[in-house]
């Protein structure tokens, strides 16, 4: 990469030259890629993007609100509350595989509806570089995306030559914030891979309550920089207990946490236990329907880093 300044003062250049006077698109998650090709592109075009974030309901506690006080002001903003008809099209649905294709398929639905609004012309992407090398191998940066409508779209992908250490470096000296510029991989298909079985309020109300809890004991501890993800699942294994003095029959969590570099190989460090001891103290007692609480030990590989 050139030198981080020079970076983007390039990129911004090669934005403008690209779009022009035109419209562009961004799915915007609020994950870091997505956050510093929005800027960058915003920089470059102003409000001629149009950044849409989508709530498929399968966010984190507090996300949403996050993601729109960061942005409302800096981009063109729009939030789409889709969660509906995404808890819809996966009601009942217990196949890992067959949730993601949903959700995927929804996503396509939504986001072109909301394109279809705009006379967009431009879609921006924010592929990085271990998105492609590996798998396709150099093509070329201006191709097309037809949509499923027959909408066709010019890809613009303004980091797909940096790594992620690269675009958290461009991201600070863009002004966002640390939180987003260092917050952790968080999975386009969200919590529906973190609830094992079918989703439901309830269930997907349970991970996201043991999620804030992993996060804040993380975070509290120091460590959240250090270690690469840190999460809870909610599997559908329910277990007995004893709470006070009466039996109790409820759900088991696992805790998540790994580091990597990449995501391709990860490891479970070795962590402060009375950070464990914590988490799982806070989850059994502060939300109601869980009577336990287990701790992955497993690498990728054989594991992957998700359950789901
Ligand atoms: P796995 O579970 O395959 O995850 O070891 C590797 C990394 O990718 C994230 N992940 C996903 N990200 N869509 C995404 O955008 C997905 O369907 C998906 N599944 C896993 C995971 O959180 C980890 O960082």
């Amino acid at each position: 990469m050139l030198g981080p300044e020079e970076f983007i003062k390039d990129a911004i250049q090669k934005i403008k030259e690209q779009i022009g006077d035109e419209k562009a698109i961004i799915a915007l998650s609020g994950g870091v890629d997505s956050s510093v090709c929005s800027v960058l592109v915003q920089e470059a075009i102003g409000d001629n993007l149009i950044a849409i974030f989508v709530d498929h309901g399968l966010l984190r506690e507090g996300e949403v609100e996050e993601v729109t006080n960061t942005f409302k002001d800096r981009l063109n903003f729009n939030y789409v509350d889709a969660s509906e008809e995404f808890l819809n099209a996966l009601e009942g649905v217990e196949d890992p595989e067959e949730k993601r294709k949903i959700i995927g398929k929804v996503f396509i639905d939504v986001f072109e509806r909301e394109a279809e609004k705009t006379d967009a012309k431009y879609l921006v992407q924010g592929t990085i570089a271990p998105d492609w090398i590996e798998s396709k191998g150099k093509i070329k940066s201006h191709h097309n995306l037809a949509l499923p409508s027959g909408m066709v779209l010019e890809l613009v992908e303004p980091i797909r030559d940096l790594y992620k250490d690269e675009v958290r470096e461009i991201g600070l000296l863009l002004d966002l914030p640390e939180k987003v510029v260092h917050r952790q991989p968080f999975p386009g298909p969200g919590l529906a891979v973190r609830v094992i079985g079918s989703l439901t309020p309830e269930k997907l109300d349970i991970c996201r309550k043991a999620n804030k809890i992993v996060t804040d004991e993380i975070e509290k501890a120091g460590i959240d920089k250090d270690v690469w993800q840190y999460f809870a699942v909610l599997t559908d294994s329910k277990v007995t207990g004893v709470k006070g003095d009466q039996r109790d029959f409820g759900y088991l969590v696992v805790l998540r946490i790994v580091d990597s570099v990449d995501a391709m190989t990860a490891y479970v460090p070795e962590l402060p236990w009375k950070v464990i001891q914590t988490m799982s103290q806070r989850i059994t007692s502060e939300i109601s329907e869980v009577t336990h609480v287990a701790l992955s030990i497993s690498d990728k590989p054989p594991s992957t880093i998700e359950f789901a």
